[in-house]
């Protein structure tokens, strides 16, 4: 069913039943007002920790904490009626021991409503997703370039070029064979997250990898424009939203200083009927 049509939001189900059908659509989301707006067009609604980089001014997705992702996961929530949400897990907040991860997933799920929870690693994490999806923590789960790993990925480079495919490969396979919905595929080559989608079970959901994976996923405010400390090749701006704040932040300052605005039509007199707001 088109995002649309629908009256309420799919489940992780839902979600793992497009595998192979019209592509799924996704974004990042952090406030109630953006989720307003992607809610009718997109399945599901990630709340990434990108939002550290993306409203905090943080260099990477490293100093993102459980409480901020539950914050920005309860103003995302209250902006969504027809797509799912799901809240990326934080650095630190999984790693240590599958019951570690649920602990923190069990509380991410409860305090902002989410559908999921999304945390980063393959083969690696393969326990902990099996751990948490027994347990009734639906995950969705991110392969390739993941970013709470740069320290020792040296980098935000491509992933699985030449013989590092097999492992990007069975990365994935561990993971949807440990039970997750879906797979986030980051930055690897395109052919490569092509053989990805055909081999595993799973919707792959591409983000710098192919039009051929089972759904895309962007960081609204770059597609937007609105983030522009650095542009990544795989993102396509839809709009200069960033270009018109400036413009529209300029051409108020210069206003105020010619004491232009506030003009006859935002001031109140003193004798109704007049607006009162
Ligand atoms: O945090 C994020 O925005 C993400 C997407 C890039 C997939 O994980």
């Amino acid at each position: 069913m088109s995002a649309t049509a629908r009256k309420t939001a799919p489940l992780p189900d839902d979600i793992r039943a497009r595998k192979g059908g019209v592509p799924l659509v996704s974004l990042t989301a952090y406030t109630t007002p953006m989720a307003q707006l992607m809610d009718a067009h997109c399945d599901f609604v990630l709340v990434g920790d990108s939002v550290g980089m993306v409203l905090h001014g943080l260099p990477s997705t490293l100093g993102v904490t459980l409480e901020m992702m539950i914050l920005h996961g309860q103003a995302v929530r209250r902006g969504l009626s027809r797509a799912m949400m799901v809240v990326d897990m934080p650095f630190g907040s999984y790693e240590e021991s599958p019951q570690q991860a649920f602990r923190n997933a069990a509380r991410v799920m409860a305090e902002t409503g989410a559908g999921a929870v999304k945390l980063e690693g393959g083969v690696t994490m393969a326990e902990t997703i099996a751990f948490l999806v027994r347990r009734g923590i639906p995950v969705m789960a991110h392969v390739g370039l993941t970013p709470q790993s740069i320290n020792t990925l040296g980098g935000y480079r491509v992933q699985g070029r030449g013989a590092a495919g097999d492992a990007l490969m069975a990365d994935a396979q561990a993971v949807a064979q440990a039970g997750a919905f879906a797979v986030v595929l980051e930055k690897v080559p395109e052919a490569l997250a092509d053989q990805i989608t055909a081999d595993i079970i799973i919707p792959t959901i591409g983000i710098g990898a192919s039009a051929g994976c089972d759904g895309q996923i962007l960081v609204v405010d770059d597609m937007l424009g609105l983030f522009t400390a650095f542009r990544a090749k795989f993102v396509k701006r839809y709009a200069d939203l960033g270009e018109q704040a400036e413009a529209a932040v300029a051409a108020y300052a210069a206003e105020v200083r010619a004491r232009s605005f506030p003009a006859a039509e935002h001031v109140f007199g003193d004798t109704a009927p007049e607006r009162t707001i």
